[in-house]
């Protein structure tokens, strides 16, 4: 295992239950429609910070940065769509980044902090779900989700690092109120299979 890897699975309080890794081998189309609209989102939220702190350095270079590689995996994963005849359509996103959103602080600086926190955590948890799954996968799909890790895993990392930048010291604390309602997302019964889901039936 990479040491990134292994500092992920440090981070997260808990790893995907195998229930959730049953469901995306049986909802492969699925697991690849919401990977897209994931990808999509990841750069629409690193661009909307980029609209909202225009003085933070930065964070401008870091979240251009990471736009750009999340349109870049987006077009991939379209690309792998198409090769396999499955079309990308509108779709509900999934409770967890949502209920994660649910306790950002509404206002300055809190808001920043907590938002960078959440980004974290979703890269870091796209990336121990992208090495959960691909040990099972087709070889293509397989070197195409390993190949992601390495890059979400900078995103975690960055993502972290302005966190702390933005709060002028460790957020630990705050982390750990955040990865509380991370674990119940990821391992309470859902009701619907995304690729952040919690295991579904
Ligand atoms: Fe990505
Ligand atoms: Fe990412």
């Amino acid at each position: 295992m990479t040491d990134a890897l292994q500092e992920i699975h440090d981070f997260l309080p808990c790893r995907t239950p195998q229930k959730w890794i049953e469901n995306a081998l049986d909802n492969q189309d699925l697991l690849l429609i919401d990977h897209a609209h994931c990808e999509k989102k990841a750069a629409s939220t690193a661009l909307s910070l980029m609209y909202r702190y225009v003085d933070n350095s930065d964070l401008l270079n870091k979240m251009s940065r990471l736009a750009r590689e999340e349109l870049r995996h987006f077009e991939q994963v379209l690309a792998i769509m198409n090769k396999r005849g499955v079309d990308y359509g509108h779709l509900t996103p999934a409770r967890y980044a949502a209920g994660l959103r649910q306790a950002v602080r509404t206002e300055d600086p809190g808001r920043l902090v907590d938002v960078l926190i959440v980004g974290a955590i979703i890269e870091a948890r796209s990336c121990e779900r992208f090495a959960a799954l691909a040990p099972f996968l087709d070889d293509k799909l397989a070197d195409f989700y390993n190949s992601l890790l390495k890059s979400e895993a900078r995103h975690y990392q960055d993502y972290l690092k302005l966190a702390v930048q933005a709060n002028g010291g460790p957020v630990d604390e705050r982390v750990g109120e955040f990865l509380a309602i991370e674990k119940e997302l990821i391992e309470a019964p859902d009701s619907e299979f995304r690729f952040h889901s919690g295991p579904v039936g």
